[in-house]
């Protein structure tokens, strides 16, 4: 009789961890699109993988991978498919998924036009500078992508992002930029979010300075709502573009959206990203779930959260390139699975998705690694170690020691005895003081050979593992309920802060009375 998931929680939670990883040293890896992940450092065994193997066959993750890749509708709040997938497929595919596959030629069409100069300024002069205004999922991905790849941007072209409503966000971005060669890209699937279009109208004011009633002529909207789009232009011309109704904007890096990006990067560097999502894609919808990755980082995150009961997930991205992908992780994991509540109704039994934060190693090694050391919670890192390996060999060997020595470490600690034995001069107060109690799981995946190709797989993987992780639970990944009450709360107070009418709350009226 195969012990439940919570029984064997419970035991192995106690169990040494290092011992565990002893015992799968070497036989914990899988491998997708050029990625391994070594899981042996968890809190898992040979009795605990099979009973998750066999949970995720119950839960049906197999047949939400079919139902992801044929369409179904896997949105049941907006009664929508999810089609992100599509938009990097490398081959025509049909109905609707085509359409949205389609959709991502016209702005790779177009930016190859403005780096070639074919599509020039209202003066005929060529772009100098892409502005990309757009917040949440229209601001992450593309922002991400142009970090990674800021030493693969096409010559003579530059490129800002301004993503807040705090005024100083859009000025900072517009320093130094002229609005006669400057591009502004709009991004806003619903083309009503706040920020963006207070944002898109001070540019557009700050163009019109330069270009009068032609300014519109410089900006470019990527929207799935072009009705309010054409109105934002009141009948003046301006380039749109389409970003697909059953593509979540947390998962439409690969679309339109990344417009501003396609124009800064050298032509072929973005169609290397979607190759190699879909490559991702391939494994995803084929491999069987005992070797699904995604699939099985997503039984890992289920696991942790809601049977350890580990709170957060940590990401260590060991890449200067890969420094915003906890960032983005963020919205991407937070805002499909910090739910309670599923599609139908129906609280999930469990833990749902934990924290997620983390950053840049070997730089968080200075600031919160003494807290995953030595702090009073045990909570699972993720070691992503992806520089460009032939860069210089030191460098190289340097960031790779680091990453498993912190990976080690973690997992394996650091007990007085040991502490007595290596400094035996040391008081008692300072060798109690260096004790790590260790225990603190980590995954640790790995590719050889960095580069954009490397980048869309591993996107695509953290989509898909959202995913499923999301069916495990029991929620829809796809909407995002949670965010619209703080707008409108925001939209209430406008009022009481400039003095017609009072908050409701007492607290927020105090606030208001101190800001005033
Ligand atoms: O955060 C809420 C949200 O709707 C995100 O899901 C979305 O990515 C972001 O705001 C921006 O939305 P839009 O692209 O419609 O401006």
């Amino acid at each position: 009789m195969r012990a439940d998931l919570g029984s064997l929680a419970a035991s192995l939670k106690a169990a040494p961890l290092k011992d565990l990883a002893t015992a799968r040293a070497g036989q914990a890896s899988l491998s997708a699109a050029g990625w391994t992940a070594d899981l042996s450092r968890q809190y898992l065994d040979a009795e605990s993988d099979a009973a998750l193997l066999a949970h995720g066959a119950k839960a049906g993750l197999e047949d939400a991978a079919a139902s992801l890749f044929n369409g179904d509708i896997v949105n049941p709040s907006e009664n929508r498919p999810a089609l992100h997938w599509a938009l990097r497929a490398q081959a025509p595919l049909s109905g609707e998924a085509e359409k949205v596959r389609q959709s991502v030629l016209p702005a790779l069409e177009f930016a190859r036009r403005v780096q070639e100069g074919d599509i020039r300024t209202v003066g005929g002069a060529s772009y100098k500078a892409v502005l990309h205004i757009g917040i949440g999922g229209s601001d992450f991905g593309p922002r991400l992508i142009a970090d990674a790849f800021a030493d693969l941007a096409a010559p003579g072209i530059e490129l800002r992002f301004c993503a807040n409503v705090d005024p100083w966000d859009l000025e900072h971005a517009l320093t130094g930029l002229d609005p006669a060669s400057t591009l502004v890209v709009g991004v806003s699937k619903s083309f009503g979010t706040e920020e963006t279009l207070y944002n898109l109208g001070r540019a557009r004011k700050w163009m019109e300075a330069s270009l009068g009633a032609e300014a519109s002529r410089q900006i470019a909207l990527v929207t799935a709502n072009p009705d309010r789009a054409k109105a934002w232009l009141g009948g003046n011309d301006g380039y749109l573009f389409d970003m697909p109704l059953p593509v979540g904007g947390r998962f439409s890096l690969w679309s339109a959206a990344s417009l501003a990006c396609m124009i800064y990067l050298k032509a072929g560097t973005f169609e290397a990203i979607l190759k190699g999502a879909a490559e991702m894609d391939a494994h995803t919808r084929s491999a069987p779930l005992a070797e699904n990755l995604p699939m099985r980082l997503a039984l890992l995150d289920f696991w942790n959260a809601s049977f350890l009961e580990r709170s957060m997930r940590v990401v260590l991205a060991y890449s200067h390139r890969l420094r915003m992908l906890p960032t983005y992780l963020q919205q991407l994991e937070m805002e499909s699975n910090g739910k309670s509540v599923g599609p139908g109704g129906v609280p999930s039994p469990y833990s749902t998705a934990p924290a997620l934060w983390g950053g840049e190693g070997s730089v968080g090694q200075h600031s919160y690694h003494q807290w995953l050391h030595q702090g009073s919670r045990s909570v699972p890192s993720e070691f992503i170690l992806a520089p460009d390996f032939d860069r210089d060999p030191e460098g190289i060997t340097a960031l790779t020691a680091h990453a498993l020595a912190q990976a080690e470490v973690l997992a394996n600690g650091r007990s007085l005895e040991e502490v007595r034995a290596e400094e035996p001069d040391l008081s008692d107060a300072v060798a109690k003081q260096k004790v790590h109690a260790g225990g603190r799981a980590s995954s640790f995946l790995h590719h050889k050979a960095f580069g954009p190709e490397a980048f869309g797989s591993l996107v695509a993987l953290y989509e898909h593992r959202t995913y499923f992780a999301g069916k495990l639970w029991g929620l829809n990944p796809f909407d995002q309920w949670g965010v619209e009450r703080g707008k409108t709360m925001a939209t209430r107070l406008k009022p009481a802060l400039s003095g017609d009418g009072m908050a409701d709350d007492p607290v927020t009226a105090s606030l208001i009375k101190d800001l005033s």
